[in-house]
């Protein structure tokens, strides 16, 4: 693998632990217990390949249209993942951070997301943003409101790029340079919007839980052969 361009910012969408278990006849609930293992894997794969960030997609604001049981699952597998691992995710270095609307999730995963994030937050190694009930439009429309607000107050005296970037739930990270999508649609499905206007895409058939190492070398190695001009020539 060439490892000297690395991604700054990798962001996943972690899409297909549903029809990775209907193919087998297990409940879609199995799949998304399969899907965090995955997640696992890929933060320890993220380590050994040195990559500095990574942010995935865990839950979207569209997701709440999904039958409660399955929703309610999918929660309880968040705790359960912080209940199991955060001991071993401060271990490792890794500093947590959350991208998206607390004012929705259960109180009591709000709470676990919360500790993972101050408990971590002198870490220097792998940063790894979860995206809990995230989505790229709402994110922009609170953050136009608060630029509302501080235009009021008169703290700034314009809207511009680097207000609204301030304004994001992931400030201060770096634009998203490569963005990998399992589960074979060719779609955005509302995430990190404006953090991916340059980001190099990568679309996979391979349903989440069986992205592993081999598959995450070709994304890199993928990203790594990309000519990146940012509109120049
Ligand atoms: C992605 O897998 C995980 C979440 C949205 C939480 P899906 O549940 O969307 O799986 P498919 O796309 O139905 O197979
Ligand atoms: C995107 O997957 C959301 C997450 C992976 C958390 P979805 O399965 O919800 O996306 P759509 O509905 O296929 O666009
Ligand atoms: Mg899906």
């Amino acid at each position: 693998m060439n490892m000297k361009i690395i991604p700054k910012h990798t962001a996943v969408i972690m899409d297909g632990n549903g029809r990775w278990a209907t193919k087998s006849g297990m409940s879609r609930v199995k799949g998304h217990k399969q899907g965090v293992y995955a997640l696992l894997e890929l933060i320890d794969l993220a380590i050994e390949f040195n990559l500095p960030c990574v942010s995935l997609y865990a839950f979207s604001t569209e997701n709440w249209k999904r039958p409660e049981k399955e929703v309610k699952a999918i929660f309880f597998l968040l705790t359960e993942f912080f209940n199991t691992y955060l001991k071993s995710i401060l271990d490792k270095d890794i500093r947590i951070l959350h991208s998206g609307d607390k004012r929705q999730i259960y109180p009591d995963v709000v709470k676990k997301i919360n500790k993972a994030v101050e408990l971590s937050e002198t870490n220097r190694g792998l940063t790894v943003n979860l995206c809990i009930d995230y989505g790229g439009k709402s994110e922009l429309v609170r953050a136009f409101n608060r630029l509302f607000c501080k235009l009021q107050k008169q703290e700034i005296q314009e809207i511009n790029e680097q207000e609204i970037e301030k304004e994001l739930y992931t400030y201060p990270l770096p634009p998203v340079d490569l963005l990998i999508r399992t589960g074979g649609e060719k779609r955005l499905s509302n995430f990190l919007l404006w953090q991916s206007a340059y980001a190099e895409l990568y679309f996979t058939d391979t349903f989440w839980p069986d992205f592993g190492k081999d598959e995450f070398i070709n994304a890199l190695d993928w990203f790594a052969h990309r000519q990146r001009r940012f509109g120049s020539v």
